[in-house]
């Protein structure tokens, strides 16, 4: 389950404790069963556009359902890995404090992913999103993303639409240690 980590070094592992933190943000966390994920492809550290298409559709009943109660239109499924080439490069553009024109919406499929986020009063924090857990980051939220020590993921992207994704940089120096793959 999801971690928040508070800069003066408070630690929060249930999610009645983190979602008031959340909620300052607007930032819905959801646990989402992986019970019907193909485990098979699950397990395999990197996957064939082929495969990552067969991983998408055995979940795409959560898609479905944010197309219909939402509009959204497009999802694809990201995969990285210690091995992939340009891995670094790759994660050092959300690395820095940004926002999106649109929300960012992400569904853990394997692996972890750290969103760090502005609170309203200036603090940040680092929430530790794990497999089985969606992450919905409002538009025009200020946060950063990274990689855990386990140093991959699987994560599907949902969209309503294909603009909006660039990262809009805030400058807001992080005040949390990057652990960005060398
Ligand atoms: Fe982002």
């Amino acid at each position: 389950m999801a971690v928040l980590t508070l800069e003066n070094g408070d630690i929060y592992t249930q999610l009645e404790d983190i979602e008031p933190f959340l909620a300052k943000l607007k930032v819905q966390l959801n646990h989402w069963p992986l019970d019907q994920a193909r485990a098979d492809l699950l397990s395999q550290e990197s996957l064939e556009p082929q495969e990552k298409e067969e991983l998408l559709k055995s979940i795409d009943f959560y898609f479905e359902q944010l197309t219909r109660d939402l509009g959204y239109q497009s999802r694809d499924l990201i995969v990285l890995h210690p091995s992939l080439s340009g891995l670094s490069v790759l994660l050092e553009k959300f690395a820095r404090c940004h926002t999106h024109a649109d929300d960012e919406v992400r569904y853990i499929i394997d692996g972890e992913g750290v969103f760090g986020f502005v609170f309203p009063d200036g603090s940040q924090g680092e929430l530790t999103v794990q497999a089985g857990e969606y992450i919905n980051v409002p538009k025009f939220t200020e946060h950063w993303f990274h990689l855990s020590d386990s140093n991959k993921v699987k994560a599907v992207r949902y969209f309503t639409n294909t603009e909006g994704w660039s990262p809009i940089y805030t400058n807001t120096v992080i005040r949390f240690p990057q652990l960005i793959s060398k």
